[in-house]
């Protein structure tokens, strides 16, 4: 059983008390989920979200001896919280966001997601959309591809990868991933390969699952769930998403919007959330070593005010 990134840091900064209700929009197999429950007492209740049917599965395994406590639904956050906006607004105690690629997904060759483990060209998380990282290459100019990794991927060569991919594909559709794996390696000189064959995959899959828009979208659907003093806690694992987080709870946290220099506040503006973790938490030594893909997790935790 995978170990969940974090789990003491998350607690600590969900603050989980009896009786309260917390949403871990990112339940995977259920590891801060179980980590919640045990913390919230007999009365805490957990509404869980993951858009992979497998990890919803597990969960409702691991889950299952915390009977009608659990309440897990087979569906993407941002769907998930808007449909429990009627009824829980401002009643939330603590709201999870584990976000990004699981273990599992990784791990698992028929998934696709990774250039090392061979399998069909897939990385969709959620198995019920129609677009894969085959058809979004069958569908992508060069030019577009070259976008997607380097906004994605931030990969320096993403023009040259980019032109070999689709040179590739004009000559027959590329269908697993160890060829996708094969093109970026012969498009980059030996020393760069790695880097550029995780840079790439980590750009199509964003790509794919349209993750970044997903996430910003999922926090500003949990911000009117909060209760006053409700915390909202964030892990993510590369910098485009910390740095959706980070600018996130900059702009909920601003008060004044006064220009500088007048001797006092016109606008009467109020800060709606209090910013944690002035920097980010990371995993001690002794996390990552136990678990090496907590390496470059960074969680960020805050609490809303207004
Ligand atoms: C890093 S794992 C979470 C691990 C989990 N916290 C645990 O303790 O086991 C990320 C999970 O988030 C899910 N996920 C990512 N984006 C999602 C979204 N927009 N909606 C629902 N689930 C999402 C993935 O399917 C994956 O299972």
């Amino acid at each position: 059983m995978h170990t969940p990134v974090l789990a003491r840091e998350v607690i600590r900064f969900l603050r989980c008390r009896q009786g309260d209700i917390t949403i871990d929009c990112t339940v995977d197999g259920g590891g801060h989920a179980e980590a919640i429950l045990r913390a919230c007492g007999e009365s805490g209740r957990l509404i869980g979200f993951d858009w992979d049917d497998e990890a919803i599965a597990a969960a409702r395994e691991r889950l299952a001896p915390f009977g009608d406590r659990v309440e897990l639904h087979h569906d993407s956050f941002v769907q998930g919280l808007q449909a429990l906006a009627p009824n829980f607004a401002n009643l939330v105690a603590g709201i999870l966001f584990d976000i990004g690629v699981s273990a599992a997904q990784i791990e698992r060759g028929e998934r696709g997601m990774s250039y090392r483990h061979e399998g069909p060209l897939d990385m969709r998380m959620d198995r019920r959309s129609t677009k894969t990282a085959r058809t979004l290459i069958d569908n992508s100019s060069w030019q577009d591809l070259a976008r997607i990794i380097r906004r994605y991927g931030e990969e320096p060569r993403a023009r040259t990868i980019a032109r070999r991919i689709a040179l590739a594909h004009q000559r027959r559709p590329i269908e697993s991933t160890a060829e996708l794996a094969r093109i970026i390696e012969q498009s980059v000189p030996r020393p760069f390969r790695n880097k550029a064959l995780a840079r790439t995959f980590q750009a199509i899959r964003i790509a794919v699952n349209d993750e970044l828009e997903e996430f910003e979208q999922g926090l500003r659907a949990a911000f009117p769930l909060l209760r006053i003093g409700g915390r909202l806690v964030v892990i993510s694992y590369h910098s485009l998403e910390d740095r959706i987080a980070k600018e996130t709870f900059r702009r909920w946290a601003v008060g004044c919007t006064c220009p500088p220099g007048l001797p006092q506040c016109i606008c009467g503006g109020q800060s709606r959330f209090k910013i944690l973790t002035p920097r980010p938490a990371r995993p001690t030594s002794g996390e990552t070593m136990s678990n090496p893909r907590a390496r470059s997790a960074k969680l960020r935790a805050g609490e809303r005010l207004g």
